[in-house]
């Protein structure tokens, strides 16, 4: 099994309030099911789920009464989201079923207490593949939470030890400095001695802390021969290569 993360910025325009770029998602369903793989999809919450929580501070648990409303907001758009990632997998030819985290997942301090692993593995083992996404969560100290798919991944990778990671984004993976200035080079393999000397390109209004909390979660899930990587969603065939193992221009992300 190959867990995917379908990155917010690749699938949804993260500066515009639900904008999903489709044909993208429609492309990345179609490689999924190309490469003939099962796959665990976790997706990202993008422009469903990053403006309104990020101006309602939703991260930071249950402060103000008008939060209340902004979390179903949340909840409701991140699964609308969801849906039109299933209909494009579906219309792929894969079989997912959705486990919203907002029903399945606990939260404690902002980090991730529970996980319905068993029923997970359960829908695996039918060839169905499951797909969670960043949403609103319980939270057993706060009142809730922001669960992100990075969390999520984390917490996947950990309990169902996948052959491989993949994390797809909108760029080609990890630039030596901010990919606007000139010289800016893609970094091949990075390691956790690189974090603090480089700098890395920002995203805008990004409710769960930017690239580098990305990166070191990755790097807990990374394995032994470094099979968690961050690859190009936009640029045709280089999901379905990273799915079947071929050699393909990114970022290999090694163990912390
Ligand atoms: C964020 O999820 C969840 C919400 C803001 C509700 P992610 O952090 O996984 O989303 P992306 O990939 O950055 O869009």
């Amino acid at each position: 099994m190959i867990l995917v993360k379908l990155g917010g910025s690749v699938i949804t325009d993260k500066s515009q309030y639900q904008a999903l770029h489709e044909e993208v998602l429609v492309r990345l369903c179609k490689e999924i099911s190309d490469s003939g793989k099962d796959v665990v999809v976790v997706h990202g919450a993008g422009s469903f789920g990053h403006i309104v929580a990020h101006d309602n501070r939703l991260a930071d648990g249950f402060k103000y009464e008008s939060q209340i409303n902004a979390l179903a907001t949340v909840s409701r758009d991140v699964r609308q989201l969801n849906l039109m990632v299933i209909d494009a997998m579906i219309s792929a030819g894969i079989s997912p079923v959705s486990l919203p985290p907002s029903a399945c997942v606990v939260m404690r301090d902002k980090e991730i207490v529970e996980i319905d692993f068993d029923r997970i593995r359960s829908y695996l083992e039918m060839g169905i593949s499951p797909v969670m996404f960043g949403d609103v969560a319980l939270d057993e100290l706060q009142g809730f939470s922001i669960c992100s798919g990075d969390q999520i991944m984390e917490a996947l990778a950990r309990e169902l030890v996948p052959e491989r990671v993949i994390f797809v984004s909108d760029v080609d993976g990890i630039m030596d400095r901010e990919p606007s200035e000139p010289g800016a080079k893609l970094v091949d393999c990075i390691g956790p001695s690189d974090l603090d000397n480089m700098s890395f390109h920002v995203r805008v209004k990004d409710v769960t802390g930017g690239i580098k909390k990305k990166l070191s979660a990755m790097m807990k899930m990374a394995g032994p021969d470094g099979a968690c990587m961050i690859i190009n969603g936009r640029v045709p065939g280089r999901l379905e290569a990273a799915l079947r193992g071929d050699e393909v221009v990114g970022t290999k992300v090694e163990l912390d």
